[in-house]
């Protein structure tokens, strides 16, 4: 049973027990109605609770089910709040941990709710590209007010019971739980077994907190906003209408456009997107060989090596996760300067309101700094964030392994070298894994954990769930050159330069790119990061694989200096002081000599094929990843471009794109983009699993 009914005195209490989060799938709905149904024939019941066991009253309908008959088998959510409203005998909900979406549904169709405090309350439904479909958009409104029930529709984000409770007039919560919530909840339905009428949100008007409020006024001023914030996602304004039927509509027929909005919802390819993305998210942490149960190690003091640009932001994670930092450096004035930098980023959120004065001081009391390796020994995890050269990650790893106590983790930030080289530096191999941050790392959402082929299983277990407490979207992946990321972007990068041989400006590229979706396209990107990055890698390439071709356009660039905003001048000009990216002549002129140097005649590349050259190259590139076992699944690799690269949420990433797509047209352009005598055809060679994925009509999910 996903349900469980006991009998309390003259009370029938409706458990709900679907772990992890209670969700409203078809059994739990089934059960629920089943309960409701045996109190409604129990002439010794007077009075029904329904409340959730272990950590939520309920996370809502049942994600998983979404797309499968069983969403919409009877009773569904909307027909199981029904019956329970229409209950002749009062329905209490005890509302604890976690109360969302359908959950807080169920609860709106009871006649009576009561609440424990930190009680994390929310219709999250517009985070799946939906709206809340079983009657949030008409009840909320009516219980709580209408204004704040469209910010907590219309964001999605949880409230906290005790301020929900705090709402003038509201009614959402007919009281809030002092002690023990059961127990309360079974005194409140004993007080109310034979009050009459029972009373229904349904029957409460839509009211505006807001005395004198000007409904219409009201609504296009929110219109206004949110169309103007949810560009490209359709449900936010979707969900906005269906709150304005609350108050336009009389209850039955809100219903009903509710439930319109609900079912054009969900086929849309945003909806699939983001509900991918959730769960994609979640897979993230779930390694196949090591079970979710695997022992951790304790991990309470860090140590960093190197702080710079990227030691300092590895710093902050872990200050603003309370646990104490010791950054080591070969000089006094790179800590000094490396404290400095992290003090400043502080100091800036200060400025904006983001941290308080105490919170920054008790984060800068976390951070010490030392020359000597003799004073980071004790440390529980080191991560090196040194010079990118393999000589210097040498000699630091074997000091490490002189001082570090037995079982401490040691962790290379390294973007680009073999880490099982790494590894055999030391004498504990199975203690060194990767943990590739992005810059600027108290920022960027992803980490790479790179796991090495002497990796320990525990020491895996550890840094994912170190990751989740630095709040990070933590993916695994296996050693290779660029890891899962990296490895991916250099063929999108090689695309981009082909499309500048054939014809195209950087800013056409990157104004079709950033239409898609991406934060950046690749030129304007490249600008921002260095472009003599890029020119780096590419001559170490040139010499281990010198017969893959690449568009030379990036490497004039950098002859010219042309290094991007640091120099001021890049694939962009830019002014003293200010980002934006202005056309030059000087590049239109380089690639003018250039493609003329190669006879090669300028065409007309429209937008679709720039986008389909930029993202299939990702596609293949990451097929052959999931092939080699680099990458653990296909949306392992949405998580990386979604939280590291720019790539647009509402489309999934590039494996949710492709699948949209469809595998098959996917593998057809590739087919016609190996015919480009200037592009490269091998490349374009449907990776084996791409290819095996099409002939048994499948998809990478
Ligand atoms: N349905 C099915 N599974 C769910 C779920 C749901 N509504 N909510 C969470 N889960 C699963 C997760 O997939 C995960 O499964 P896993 O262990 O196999 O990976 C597990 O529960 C735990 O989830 P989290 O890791 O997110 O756990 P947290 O404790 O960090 O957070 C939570 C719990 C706050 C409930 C969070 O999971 C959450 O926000 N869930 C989504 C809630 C939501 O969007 N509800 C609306 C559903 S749509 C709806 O109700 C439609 C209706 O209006 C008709
Ligand atoms: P950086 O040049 O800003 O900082 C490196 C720091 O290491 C310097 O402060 C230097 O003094 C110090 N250092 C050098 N040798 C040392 C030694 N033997 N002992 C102690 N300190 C030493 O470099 P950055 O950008 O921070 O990169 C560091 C590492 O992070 C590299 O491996 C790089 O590949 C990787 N990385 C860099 C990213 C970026 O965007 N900058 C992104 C992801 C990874």
């Amino acid at each position: 049973m996903t349900a469980t009914y006991e009998v309390r005195g003259q009370v029938a209490v409706i458990t709900l027990n679907n772990p992890p989060v209670n969700g409203m799938g078809l059994v739990t709905r089934q059960a629920v109605a089943a309960g409701i149904n045996r109190a409604e024939d129990d002439a010794a019941i007077k009075a029904v609770v329904i409340t959730g066991a272990g950590a939520a009253f309920s996370g809502g309908a049942d994600i998983k089910e979404f797309g499968s008959p069983k969403a919409l088998a009877e009773p569904n959510l909307l027909s199981l709040i029904s019956l329970v409203e229409a209950c002749s005998k009062p329905v209490v909900a005890a509302i604890h941990s976690v109360c969302m979406g359908g959950g807080l549904e169920l609860s709106l169709g009871c006649h009576y709710r009561i609440a424990a405090a930190g009680t994390k309350v929310a219709l999250p439904e517009v985070k799946l590209g939906l709206l809340p479909g079983a009657g949030g958009t008409q009840r909320l409104p009516r219980a709580l007010g209408v204004e704040p029930a469209l910010n907590m529709i219309v964001s999605g984000e949880p409230v906290n019971s005790e301020l929900l409770a705090q709402v003038p007039g509201q009614k959402l919560f007919d009281r809030m739980a002092t002690g023990d919530l059961m127990d309360e909840a079974l005194a409140l339905a004993a007080e109310v077994a034979d009050v009459r009428p029972l009373p229904r949100v349904r029957d409460l008007k839509a009211r505006f907190i807001e005395k004198n409020a000007n409904p219409d006024a009201f609504f296009q001023f929110a219109r206004n906003m949110v169309g103007g914030m949810s560009k490209n996602f359709p449900a936010p304004l979707r969900c906005l209408e269906a709150v304005a039927a609350s108050v336009t509509m009389k209850f039955d027929d809100g219903i009903k456009a509710e439930r319109a909005g609900f079912a054009a919802l969900m086929v849309t390819p945003e909806s699939g997107a983001l509900r991918h993305a959730f769960f994609a998210e979640r897979a993230t942490t779930k390694i196949a060989d090591v079970p979710s149960d695997t022992p951790t190690r304790t991990i309470a003091k860090i140590a960093v090596i190197g702080a710079g640009t990227m030691g300092g932001g590895i710093s902050m994670n872990f200050l603003n996760a309370g646990l104490p930092v010791v950054m080591l450096e070969t000089k006094q004035e790179a800590l000094d300067r490396g404290v400095a930098t992290i003090r400043k980023n502080y100091e800036a959120q200060l400025k904006k309101g983001k941290l308080k004065q105490d919170k920054l001081d008790a984060r800068m009391a976390l951070l010490s700094t030392t020359l000597s390796y003799a004073d980071i020994g004790d440390a529980d995890l080191v991560i090196e964030a040194v010079f990118e050269e393999i000589g210097v990650k040498q000699a630091v790893f074997k000091q490490l392994d002189e001082v570090m106590r037995p079982g401490a983790i040691l962790a290379s930030n390294t973007s680009t070298l073999d880490l099982n080289a790494i590894a055999n530096f030391t004498k504990r191999p199975q203690d060194v894994v990767g943990m590739h941050f992005f810059s600027p790392a108290n920022v960027m959402k992803l980490l790479e954990v790179v796991r090495g082929a002497a990796t320990a299983k525990d020491v895996l277990a550890t840094v994912m769930v170190l990751a989740k407490k630095i709040r990070k979207t933590a993916v695994v992946s296996g050693v290779c050159d660029g890891f899962i990321g990296n490895r991916m972007i250099e063929q999108y990068s090689r695309q981009a330069g082909f499309l500048l041989d054939e014809g195209c400006s950087p800013a056409q590229v990157d104004r079709a790119a950033e239409k898609f979706g991406f934060a950046m396209g690749p030129f304007r990107m490249g600008d921002l990061a260095g472009n003599d990055i890029g020119w780096a890698i590419r001559k170490r390439r040139y010499q281990e694989k010198p017969n893959l071709r690449y568009s030379k356009s990036a490497d004039l660039l950098c002859e010219l200096g042309r290094f991007g905003q640091k120099t001021q001048a890049g694939w962009y000009d830019y002014q003293a002081g200010k980002r934006d990216a202005i056309p030059s002549p000087v590049v239109a002129e380089m690639l003018d000599k250039h493609r003329a140097a190669l006879s090669i005649t300028p065409r007309q590349i429209g937008d679709d094929e720039i986008v389909h050259r930029l993202v299939y190259s990702l596609v293949n590139e990451a097929a052959h990843l999931l092939e080699e076992g680099i990458a653990q699944r296909a949306s392992d690799v949405d998580m990386v471009y979604l939280t590291g690269y720019g790539f647009p949420l509402w489309r999934g990433g590039p494996m949710c794109y492709a699948d949209q797509v469809g595998l098959f047209n996917v593998v057809q352009a590739m087919k016609r983009f190996a015919k480009n005598p200037l592009d490269d055809a091998e490349f374009w060679q449907p990776a084996p699993l791409l290819a095996r994925l099409v002939a048994e009509g499948k998809t990478f999910s």
